[in-house]
């Protein structure tokens, strides 16, 4: 299968890097951007194609992976509609573009795959949510499922679902970073000093969501396992609680969704 990546900016370039690091061959992999000189290193250094035109890049490409930002969408989608033969799968990382606003620009497109990834895809550990159209078969889904599986976690949603995805997975990093800056910050007014505490903050973030999946217990068990009775933590629980926590979290992945859905 050819690889097809337009635009290698951050979401571009870390697939293409995790599609690769998890065993794909460079050979299959052809990128083109905006400013190909700016992605000579990077095709230098993974050994994969470098076209200078998109149309030229899906011609030779089996699933051409569109990596632009939503603003200049439209206009490549436009250009490379001709090359567009059957057979060949369009995947969408743009937010916000729906499988029906992809097909309205670029109706050669038989088979759409829309995907939201998560900017922890940069380290290799984001969450990536995709939805089909009814012409993209299963082992040409899994075919794309690969691709994200090089980047972190995949799940299929239905499209009627991509919202709440944006709301959590998608907005959710910015939420957790907000969370481990307060923690930082209340290690430091308790007396570390600011390495210290981000330090401490990011690895319990980590260390947490880690047990979270990998024990498979829910989160609500894994915390009474740390309350001790009449212990520190049940202190902490308790201002958290006094402070709306829960409520709040949930109210910033709604709006987050709702703004998607009004996008
Ligand atoms: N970042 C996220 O958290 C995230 C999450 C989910 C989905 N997404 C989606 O991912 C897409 C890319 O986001 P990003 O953060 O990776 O943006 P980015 O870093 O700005 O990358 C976009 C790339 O597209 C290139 N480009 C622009 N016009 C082009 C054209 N006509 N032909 C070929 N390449 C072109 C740009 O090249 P130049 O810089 O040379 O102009 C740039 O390298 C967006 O649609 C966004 O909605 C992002």
């Amino acid at each position: 299968m050819k690889l097809g990546v337009i635009g290698a900016g951050n979401m571009g370039s870390a697939i293409i890097r995790g599609y690769i690091g998890n065993g794909a061959e460079p050979q299959s992999v052809i990128v083109c951007g905006h400013h190909p000189e700016r992605l000579e290193p990077m095709a230098a250094e993974l050994g994969i194609t470098l076209m200078s035109s998109a149309v030229e890049l899906t011609e030779a490409s089996d699933v051409v992976l569109l990596a632009v930002k939503p603003k200049d969408a439209g206009k490549v989608l436009e250009e490379i509609n001709p090359a567009f033969t059957p057979g060949k799968i369009l995947v969408s990382i743009v937010a916000g573009k729906t499988m029906e606003d992809l097909a309205a620009v670029c109706p050669a497109a038989e088979k759409i795959i829309r995907v939201m990834p998560n900017t922890p895809a940069l380290v290799r550990s984001g969450m990536t949510a995709l939805c089909r159209n009814d012409s993209v078969g299963e082992e040409e889904f899994e075919a794309v499922k690969e691709i994200f599986e090089g980047i972190g976690r995949v799940q299929e949603v239905p499209e009627n679902q991509m919202d709440a995805v944006t709301g959590l997975s998608g907005s959710g990093p910015a939420f957790v970073y907000l969370f481990i800056d307060a923690l930082s910050d209340a290690g430091v007014l308790c007396g570390l000093t600011r390495a210290q505490a981000l330090e401490l903050a990011a690895q319990t973030v980590y260390g947490s969501a880690r047990m979270v999946l990998e024990t498979g217990t829910h989160p609500a068990a894994l915390r009474d396992a740390v309350c001790s009775p009449g212990g520190t933590t049940i202190e902490g629980v308790r201002e958290l609680e006094a402070g709306a926590f829960r409520s709040t979290v949930m109210e910033a992945v709604i709006a987050a969704c709702e703004k998607s859905k009004n996008l």
